[in-house]
């Protein structure tokens, strides 16, 4: 089982007992009230730093036992490198680096948030019980068996010493919801695929409703009324109907416009008729990611009671082969009246995303629209898995995200969108075929989308394939399904969207 972690304040003067962490720099120095609480302690971290060849670099750390008879009994130390160009990320970092050196051990740990320069913030104190909330998460609902020799991995509480309690308190409580709509995005995309299908997924939407999200779930009728033959044709060959889910947070002033987000949810894409090879097939019960993204956020905006109108929606299916699957050479009239040829039924998110994209417009005329998607192989050509791709029609949306991505973290690249593209993705038959070929394969999966976005709205795409799953292990996350997306879009809304 996952050791659970508990997050509490106290005040940097009390005198602490059990496991103490410690924040050192680069001049292996602490801050005065860690040193006083360290006492005889905190002269052995030069001597002990030289034999571990410790340097108070970020992300670096030494554990030391106390000598008997004191109250502490393990000290850690972490490195918080230097003080210049720390960013609100790094602190993030920082927390999540603590609380793996603790986390499975400790019972009762103590983290002064203060470096010799004094005590943190209140807002990096926060950041700082951000990350350990974030390292904290595990997956582990489907073990059943411990390794042998496995001891027990004990629950811990954690206090972080801080010089503000209350104003700390106030800081983390929006943090923490957040923290709270990364892990049901995590858990959303880490759930296997018999367990996650889209009426599954849309009934975990409705729980959203204890924080008071409107949640509508339109199932294949309603959308067949809609005229949602994009979406509907990449679900007609699974067994699991397909679902459309629409979250309403209404935090903001009746009458202002809503912000909008809109997420591709392939609950498991193995490529239809044009199947996908077996190997790493498996990870495509992660193709979902920006659905889960937009529930996460969705969670996130409801429990810290943003004050914004938002509008949340995802496309739900299961791209199967089957003798109801659509073909290669099928044409569907999507719900804005535009014909797709179908060239490889791979490309089904860019189906998906056709309707759901129309129907938001045309329902909530939203002040911008920003989708989620595991869209395309070749973002992680391009990218890797350290930025999302990111292609919009609008400048000021464009860069307002690029800012939200540094400060959370969670980063986007600007690809471009040209009219050049678009011949790419003529079709012989139809309006538009649903595949360029391999040249540019991102850019003209984002132009195909850019077609199903209406009235001129400010509309950005996040190709997340690199960065959704699979994504590299770091400080502040463990979990092969990232939830990323759900802090980026967070703080674009409270940068910039909340009244
Ligand atoms: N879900 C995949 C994209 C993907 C690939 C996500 C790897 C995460 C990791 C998407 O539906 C897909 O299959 N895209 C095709 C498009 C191609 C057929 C034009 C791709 O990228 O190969
Ligand atoms: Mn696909
Ligand atoms: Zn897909």
């Amino acid at each position: 089982m996952a050791a659970a972690l508990r997050i509490g304040f106290s005040p940097l003067a009390s005198a602490p007992k059990g496991t103490i962490v410690a924040l050192c720099d680069e001049g292996l120095r602490f801050g005065p009230a860690t040193q006083q609480a360290l006492g005889p302690v905190a002269d052995t971290i030069a001597r002990a730093a030289g034999t571990a060849r410790f340097k108070g670099a970020a992300g670096s750390a030494i554990e030391l036992l106390a000598p008997a008879g004191l109250a502490i009994d393990r000290l850690v130390v972490v490195g918080t490198g230097k003080s210049e160009g720390r960013t609100e990320a790094d602190i993030v970092r920082l927390g999540g680096t603590a609380l793996g050196k603790i986390l499975g051990s400790a019972k009762d740990a103590v983290l002064f948030a203060e470096t010799a320069d004094g005590p943190l913030t209140a807002n990096q104190a926060a950041d700082l019980a951000l990350g350990a909330q974030l390292r904290a998460y595990e997956f582990d609902r489907y073990k059943t068996k411990k390794k042998d020799g496995d001891e027990p991995r004990p629950d811990l509480r954690l206090t972080i010493a801080v010089g503000d309690v209350a104003a700390v308190r106030r800081a983390f409580a929006r943090r923490d919801a957040v923290a709270g709509g990364v892990r049901l995005a995590r858990d959303l995309v880490n759930e296997p695929p018999n367990v996650l299908f889209p009426a599954e997924f849309a009934r975990r939407c409705l729980e959203l409703k204890q924080l008071g999200v409107t949640v509508e779930v339109l199932d294949v009728k309603a959308m067949q009324k809609l005229g949602m033959n994009a979406l509907l044709g990449v679900g007609q060959g699974s067994a699991h109907d397909s679902r459309l889910v629409v979250m309403r947070w209404n935090g903001g002033r009746k009458g202002t416009p809503p912000v909008s987000f809109i997420g591709k949810g392939v609950c498991f894409d193995t490529g239809g008729i044009s199947i996908k090879p077996a190997a790493g097939m498996e990870d495509m019960k992660g193709d979902m990611a920006g659905a889960a993204a937009v529930t996460g956020l969705m969670h996130a905006l409801a429990s810290r009671k943003a004050r914004v109108n938002a509008v949340g929606a995802i496309g739900v299916v299961e791209n199967m082969p089957d003798g109801r699957a659509q073909r290669p050479g099928d044409i569907v009239t999507a719900m804005s009246g535009q014909t797709i040829e179908i060239i490889n039924t791979d490309a089904e998110g860019r189906l998906v995303l056709a309707d759901v994209l129309w129907y938001v417009v045309k329902r909530f005329k939203p002040q911008f629209m920003v989708n989620l998607a595991t869209l395309t192989g070749a973002i992680i050509i391009a990218l890797g898995h350290e930025h999302a791709g990111l292609f919009s029609n609008d400048d000021r949306l464009a860069e307002r995200l690029t800012a939200a991505g540094l400060a959370t973290g969670e980063k986007l690249w600007r690809l471009p969108l040209a009219k050049e593209y678009d011949k790419l993705i003529d079709s012989k038959f139809a309006d538009v075929k649903n595949t360029g070929g391999r040249p540019a394969g991102s850019i003209t999966a984002a132009q195909f989308l850019q077609r199903f976005v209406a009235d001129n709205t400010p509309w950005a795409h996040l190709d997340i394939a690199g960065t959704g799953m699979g994504s590299p292990q770091t400080d502040i996350n463990k979990s092969w399904g990232s939830g990323f997306g759900v802090r980026l879009l967070d703080r674009l809304v409270a940068d910039h969207y909340e009244e």
